[in-house]
């Protein structure tokens, strides 16, 4: 199966934990491109979506999927996302697609995180994938500073600004053994708007598309 394929495979396993009537919390990315087509295709009737991105956004308002804003919702009973690197406990790196700041927000309003992802995301430990990390850009050369003098190189991401009007750095040589406290540490840092990584807000479950079909991890 191509990577392609596993993407439309997870993206219609995610379907299993949408509730009809529900609203959702949407991610962002290629594999969610394909939960949003699988969620329209279905039929199946919810209240609406709180999405991620302008990206999923516009993609969820052209198949005729009401979108409401995070603030209109107290709680979400599923977010359903992608991820760039995931380990067996259910930590993650993200923003690959530059939308981890509203990708975090969303998932923090929800009871659970479904992770969709092709095999090649399981990893052992976080931090092959360069880390993104969303800036506010007068704190950009400072922060890069501080990676480096973690072992980490960090440049900023071209032509790239965030649905926030910020910028991102991605951070290669970081090898991420407790995800919880750099997480905290690195959001601490003044002009981190968000780090990438995400493991308060972990995946409960996670879909891996595999060739021999989807496996669970929880
Ligand atoms: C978007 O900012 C990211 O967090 C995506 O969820 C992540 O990059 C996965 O994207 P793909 O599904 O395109 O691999």
């Amino acid at each position: 199966m191509t990577q392609d394929e596993l993407k439309t495979l997870v993206g219609q396993a995610a379907l299993q934990y949408v509730t009809p009537g529900s609203i959702v919390g949407v991610g962002t990315g290629s594999t969610v491109d394909k939960f949003i087509d699988a969620l329209a295709a279905s039929g199946m009737a919810i209240a609406g979506a709180v999405s991620s991105s302008v990206r999923s956004t516009e993609r969820m308002r052209a198949l005729g999927i009401r979108i409401l804003e995070a603030a209109e919702v107290e709680s979400l009973p599923v977010y359903i996302d992608g991820a760039d690197e995931i380990d067996r406990q259910g930590h993650m790196v993200k923003g690959g697609g530059a939308a981890l700041t509203r990708e975090k927000i969303v998932a923090d309003l929800a009871a659970r995180f479904v992770c969709i992802a092709d095999e090649s995301k399981l990893v052992d430990v976080l931090g092959a994938f360069p880390l993104p990390v969303e800036v506010i850009p007068m704190a950009a050369a400072q922060i890069a500073r501080r990676f480096h003098a973690i072992g980490g190189q960090a440049t900023l991401r071209a032509n790239c600004v965030t649905d926030n009007g910020c910028h991102i750095l991605d951070v290669r040589g970081v090898q991420i053994r407790d995800p919880q406290a750099f997480e905290r540490d690195v959001n601490q840092w003044p002009g981190v708007v968000t780090v990438g990584v995400f493991a308060r807000n972990k995946a409960g479950v996670c879909l891996l598309g595999t060739s021999s079909g989807v496996r669970t991890l929880e």
